[in-house]
């Protein structure tokens, strides 16, 4: 592609959870391709462009380098896992491509944006009512009940669904009126996911959102988080230490030392529900 390109919409739709395996695929069940910008394995619809990124921490006499040269393509639609071992950059790069940080070097085109140039208004715009974030730790506000936490949002939102919509998707109809110290560890994250979604964000980015919970109630989250990117086709982005979670995505990024190591695709997804660890 050449430099300053928009890589352009090409609308396919995205690869289903049990989709035929693809051509290449037909003999085993994971697929490598390669760790190239602009390289698109089915020519879905671009959501995320990120080109040579970098970003360097100084630490007084030493720089840390989080990320050293990041070239990545997200599609629409489409559930990514971002693994790799700690400190190799996973949460540095989701925080840049949710316009939470900014890179010390390199583009990111979000839907005909470019983040790095954007100013502070714009980022704060694409941070509203493009993106939605959720944490290990689901920063609920304790003196507000679920239908409350996920208001503060859809108050200030575009086209949200109501607080009581985005509750029944996460499975939590019935506990609209309760108070977060009320509700246990995966149901807070489930009304932290209803707050999330409920602007209906382009994208939804998520920072080890089981990596506070037991693994059946990190398989609930995970299931919530499968329902939504094949009922609303979220394009969702969940950073994890475990391995396993992979088997649910359509790719997985691999980051090593600020650098991607390799992209595979699950030639056929495996049910959230399925997964343990
Ligand atoms: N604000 C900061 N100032 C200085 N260095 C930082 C800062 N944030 C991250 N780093 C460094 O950048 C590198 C990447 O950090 P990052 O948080 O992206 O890793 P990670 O892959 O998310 O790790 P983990 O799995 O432990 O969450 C680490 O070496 C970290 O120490
Ligand atoms: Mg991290």
């Amino acid at each position: 592609m050449p430099p300053g390109a928009w890589p352009g919409r090409v609308a396919l739709p995205a690869v289903p959870i049990r989709g035929a395996p693809d051509a290449v695929a037909q003999n085993s069940r994971r697929v490598e391709e390669k760790a190239v910008s602009g390289v698109s394995p089915d020519r879905a619809e671009v959501v995320f462009h990120a080109e040579g990124l970098t970003k360097i921490y100084p630490m007084g006499e030493v720089e840390v380098a989080a990320l050293r040269g990041v070239d990545l393509d997200l599609y629409r639609g489409e559930f990514v896992v971002l693994l790799g071992p700690s400190g190799s950059g996973k949460s540095t790069l989701l925080n840049i491509l949710g316009g939470l940080d900014a890179p010390t070097a390199g583009r990111v085109l979000c839907g005909g944006r470019d983040l790095v140039r954007a100013g502070e208004a714009e980022l704060t715009e694409f941070r509203r009512h493009a993106v939605g974030f959720v944490f290990q730790f689901y920063n609920l506000i304790p003196s507000l009940t679920a239908r409350e936490n996920v208001a503060i949002v859809t108050d200030i939102a575009r086209h949200p669904m109501t607080p009581e919509e985005a509750l029944a998707l996460v499975g939590l109809g019935e506990r609209l009126d309760h108070f977060p110290a009320q509700l246990s560890g995966g149901e807070q994250q489930r009304v932290a996911i209803a707050r999330a979604i409920a602007k209906r964000p382009e994208v939804l980015l998520c920072d080890e959102p089981t990596g506070a919970l037991d693994s059946r109630t990190g398989v609930v989250v995970l299931e919530v988080l499968e329902r939504i990117n094949a009922e609303l086709g979220t394009t969702t982005v969940v950073i994890t230490h475990n391995a396993d979670i992979a088997r649910m995505a359509h790719r997985i990024i691999h980051l090593s030392d600020g650098r991607i190591g390799k992209i595979e695709r699950n030639a056929e997804r495996c049910p959230a529900r399925e997964l343990h660890w």
